[in-house]
Order: C-alpha cells, then sequence, then structure tokens
C-alpha cells in the first residue's frame, strides 16, 4: 500500500514520521550523489510532489525504500537519527565562571597528531577559548598558528594587527588603557568569527589579561532578571567604527538568540555602541540593563585572569567570549601582541573532518 509517509514502529526511530520526499531527497549511493563529494546528482525540486512509498524494510541499519517514481534506495540508520535529533560533531557548549581552571595547550603537541588536534579544537568549542603555550615569540608567528587551523580573515587592518601602544591610535586597544570586557569588532559584517592574539613581548608592569564567557553572563541574567534579559535579546543596536577610510556600521542585539531561544552571539563593545531612539521607559531599562551586563562582563564571578607571557596565544570564540586586559605603563617594559581573526566555519569544517 502506497502512503505519503511512513512511521517508523522500532529501533532508534521508533515514533519518527518521515515524508516520502524528505527520504527521496536523502537516498545514499552513487546513483543519487556525487561519491566525492556527496552532491546530489539530481535536481531535487523536480521529484513528483505527490510521490509515494510504495514499500520499505529496515535490515542491517539501513532503512531500503521503494517509491511509486520506480526508484529505490538506501538510507543510513544512524545518519536519519543524527540528522532528525540534531546531534552534531560539534562539542556542546560548556558554560563557565572564573573558577573553572584555565583551558592550555602546548604548541608542541596539538599538531603532532590529529588525536592532539581534536582535543584542542573541542576544548576551544567546549569552553569558547583556548590558551595555546610555547610558539615562538617572533613576528607574524600568529598567522603561522592560525594558517593551520583555518584562512585568516583579511580586514581594513591587514591580515593581523599589532597591540602595541602608539600615538594618535585609530582604536583604544593601541593605547596603554585598560580595556574592559568586550567583543571585538562588532561593527563588522559579519563579525569575526574567532579572535587569536599572540604575545611577542610583556615586558610591562600592567597588561594582564582576562576572559569572560559572554553566555554565562547571559544565562544569570536570564535566570535572575527577566526584564534585563527581555530587553538585551530584543533591542538591535548599532555599532559604529570610524577610520580615516571607512566607517563601519552592523546592528545587533547585545545578547542575540537563535530559533530556538539558545545563546547565538554576544555583542559588547561599551565605547562603540549606539542604541536607538526608543521611548523614554524602554531606553531607561535598556541603559540599566546595559551597565547591569558591564558589571557582570566585569566581575570577579565571571572573568578568568591571567598574564599572556611570551609566546603565549589566546584563542577565542569572538561570538561568545569576551576578553579584556588591565592598564599598562609602556615606560616599564616592552609590550607587543598581533592579533588575527579566523572564521568559524572552516574551524568547525576541520573538526567535523577529523573526527570523521
Ligand atoms: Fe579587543
Amino acid at each position: 500500500m502506497s502512503s505519503q509517509e511512513i512511521i517508523i514502529k522500532e529501533g532508534v526511530l521508533k515514533g519518527a514520521i518521515l515524508h516520502s520526499l524528505w527520504l527521496r531527497e536523502r537516498l545514499s549511493g552513487d546513483e543519487f550523489v556525487d561519491p566525492n563529494n556527496l552532491q546530489r546528482l539530481y535536481e531535487p525540486s523536480l521529484l513528483d510532489e505527490n510521490l509515494l512509498i510504495d514499500s520499505f524494510s529496515i535490515k542491517d541499519n539501513f532503512l531500503s525504500i521503494k517509491f511509486s517514481d520506480g526508484v529505490e534506495g538506501n538510507i543510513s540508520v544512524d545518519e536519519l537519527y543524527q540528522e532528525i535529533n540534531s546531534i552534531d560533531a560539534i562539542p556542546k557548549k560548556k558554560i563557565w565562571e572564573k573558577n573553572d581552571s584555565l583551558q592550555i595547550f602546548d604548541n608542541n603537541k596539538i599538531f603532532e597528531n590529529s588525536e592532539s588536534l581534536i582535543q584542542m579544537l573541542e576544548s576551544f568549542y567546549k569552553y569558547g577559548y583556548v590558551i595555546i603555550e610555547n610558539t615562538q615569540a617572533v613576528e607574524n608567528e600568529v598567522l603561522n598558528f592560525a594558517e593551520k587551523i583555518g584562512p585568516v580573515r583579511t580586514t581594513n587592518w591587514g591580515k593581523l594587527f599589532n597591540v602595541v601602544s602608539k600615538p594618535n591610535p585609530n582604536d583604544l586597544a593601541y593605547t596603554a588603557l585598560e580595556l574592559k570586557s568586550h567583543s571585538d569588532n562588532p561593527y563588522r559584517k559579519p563579525v569575526p568569527g574567532i579572535q587569536l592574539l599572540h604575545c611577542i613581548a610583556n615586558e610591562s608592569i600592567g597588561g594582564d589579561s582576562s576572559l569572560v564567557d559572554g553566555f554565562s553572563v547571559a544565562e544569570f541574567l536570564r535566570n535572575n532578571n527577566k526584564e534585563f534579559y527581555q530587553i538585551l535579546t530584543n533591542t538591535s543596536v548599532n555599532f559604529k567604527f570610524t577610520d580615516v577610510d571607512v566607517i563601519l556600521e552592523n546592528k545587533s542585539k547585545l545578547i542575540e538568540l537563535d530559533d530556538d531561544g539558545e545563546f547565538k552571539q554576544i555583542s559588547f563593545s561599551g565605547r562603540l555602541d549606539y542604541v536607538p531612539l526608543l521611548n523614554q521607559e524602554k531606553l531607561k531599562t535598556f541603559y540599566r540593563a546595559r551597565k547591569c551586563m558591564y558589571e557582570l562582563c566585569n566581575s570577579d564571578q565571571f572573568k578568568i585572569k591571567f598574564r599572556l607571557s611570551k609566546g603565549m596565544i589566546a584563542m577565542f570564540d569572538n561570538l561568545r567570549t569576551l576578553h579584556g586586559r588591565t592598564k599598562f605603563d609602556p615606560n616599564t617594559g616592552f609590550r607587543h601582541l598581533q592579533g588575527c581573526y579566523i572564521d568559524h566555519d572552516s574551524t568547525e569544517g576541520k573538526l567535523r573532518r577529523l573526527l570523521k
């Protein structure tokens, strides 16, 4: 008997209701997809929209189906299960506060074999950052390191930026001032996904680093102040950067949620954000909420403090983990960091490929 859907009665897919076209476009095998890239060899929009399932069976962990257009094929039950249950190879995020131990990896070991690289990348995705020790403390080393993971994102600053105290800076990062917890470049489209900061020298008094799990702060607000959480997740703020040859602007919520209401992105940079002219009540609430978020992001409850020493790299998820530094005195010693950005797609993609 033909049907446009099947209901699985047993096994891991028990209770799943599977539509005929949904199944038809998931058929595996050389007849349906290119074996090299697994892309479909046909246009699924041209399939019969009234396609039916004539018969099916499950054997050896494969679902075999005969369709009304005469096509027969198989689909891996494991792959169906993973897709239906949104099971991803990228580890689930683990929310942390300052008491969690620092995620430190040795540059001499992480590229020794794929297991070590997997371990480092999995920690990165779980915690939103890793610290790498024992890289060469020389200029451009941050690019050598980054390119082993994914292509470097070139911006109007070039492939990398130098964090040194200099006269007439075009960004506060290039002063000796304290930098409170912030995310980088929320004014870009898209916002850079991953930042790497490499320490070539840190001989000044001051200039200690800090990281904060922005998702942990967002979770705290969700649990403890519904009014603030509501306005921070619903107000689009304009972030703006002005330089001699460009003016960059991008709008986002300070706490951006995904379709499931889970944390997607934190944008927090108090020197660059411009809230729209809302009514008095809303603005009042927004300013109180932003102040609260600022205080949480800079509190000892959430901040991990450490010193980025010569040869260390801090690699962090710029859409989740905020970073900052204490002020330093450039007259007491030289401080030079180099930074660059890479994207999540190449890094996630590398991890998925390593795990396959
Ligand atoms: Fe920064």
